[in-house]
């Protein structure tokens, strides 16, 4: 029997009574997708799930991206989007320095993606057995909510600039990141979207800015246009909007990329290894 546990912050919840692994009926599973976006951040606690299965759930929801680094993915499943430190032969299995900065998963397209289903095969530990590489989620809504008038006023019917290249290049732990091919670059050119997004399945307002893509105001490129934008970025993360995730091996956890940003911690390194794998729906235009 399925049960909730909302986490107490303004977005999250736990799932209990439910194995993913398991083809769900179709009250499980709608009741599942109301619980989403109503805690616009869902986890369910020791599953285990073969590659195969995550794939399956996650197209319940309907079409998977393919990611751009088709290198990050796991072999034979271009749809499972591989996070990890982990090196083997020299090789990393998957992205090694992703999400570091506050982002919405693929905002840089323009169809942003849905929401991501994210499936924690290792975490690392330190010394005293505590949990590390959390990852916070940052409520959107709330975000936008909180807003006085006069900022909603002046945001009303503005778009940023979103751009895969300024996240792709930015600095980063594990060193310059090899440039994109010419394919990737054509893949993701820059893109404008509003700032104030509705929620194609609540209807909710969302703050849809982050730290990590969003480029500049479009239209504002100037000063006061930055100032703007520096400030929703540093608003949109206030402690008060977020939930931290403490990962256990077998968590399944999927979050919502529109009323949603997140930002994965990254407080361990080798020999702590962390696995994790993502698939990530397809969505629809911003509006
Ligand atoms: C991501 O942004 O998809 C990765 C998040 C994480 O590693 O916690």
């Amino acid at each position: 029997m399925l049960s909730v546990r909302p986490s107490g912050a303004s977005l999250g919840a736990e799932v209990v009574g439910v194995d993913l692994s398991q083809d769900l009926d179709d009250t499980t599973f709608n009741r599942i997708v109301d619980l989403w976006h109503e805690h616009e951040v869902l986890f369910f606690r020791n599953q285990t799930l073969t590659p195969e299965q995550h794939v399956r759930f996650s197209r319940r929801f309907g079409e998977l991206e393919l990611h751009v680094r088709k290198d990050c993915c796991r072999p034979g499943f271009h749809e499972l989007f591989v996070v990890s430190n982990i090196i083997i032969d020299g090789k990393p299995i998957g992205s090694q320095d992703a999400g570091l900065f506050w982002h919405s998963d693929l905002c840089y397209l323009k169809e942003p993606s849905r929401g991501s289903l994210f499936y924690a095969h290792e975490v690392p530990h330190d010394a005293n057995g505590q949990a590390l590489g959390d990852t916070q989620f940052a409520s959107a809504t709330t975000a936008y909510n909180s807003l006085t008038q006069d900022i909603q006023k002046r945001i009303e019917g503005r778009k940023a600039v979103q751009s895969y290249k300024k996240g792709y290049y930015r600095d980063r732990n594990a060193g310059p990141r090899k440039p994109l091919t010419p394919e990737q670059e054509a893949r993701t050119p820059d893109v404008e979207h509003p700032i104030v997004r509705t929620h194609p399945y609540t209807g909710k307002k969302c703050l849809f800015i982050n730290e990590g893509y969003t480029a500049r105001i479009a239209g504002m490129e100037n000063a006061e246009g930055d100032a703007l934008l520096n400030q929703l970025i540093e608003h949109s993360t206030r402690q008060e909007f977020i939930y931290r995730h403490q990962w256990r091996v077998g968590d399944f956890l999927l979050w919502d990329n529109c009323s949603v940003q997140h930002q994965a911690v990254a407080d361990y390194k080798l020999p702590l290894r962390r696995h994790m794998e993502r698939t990530t729906l397809s969505g629809t235009a911003p509006f």
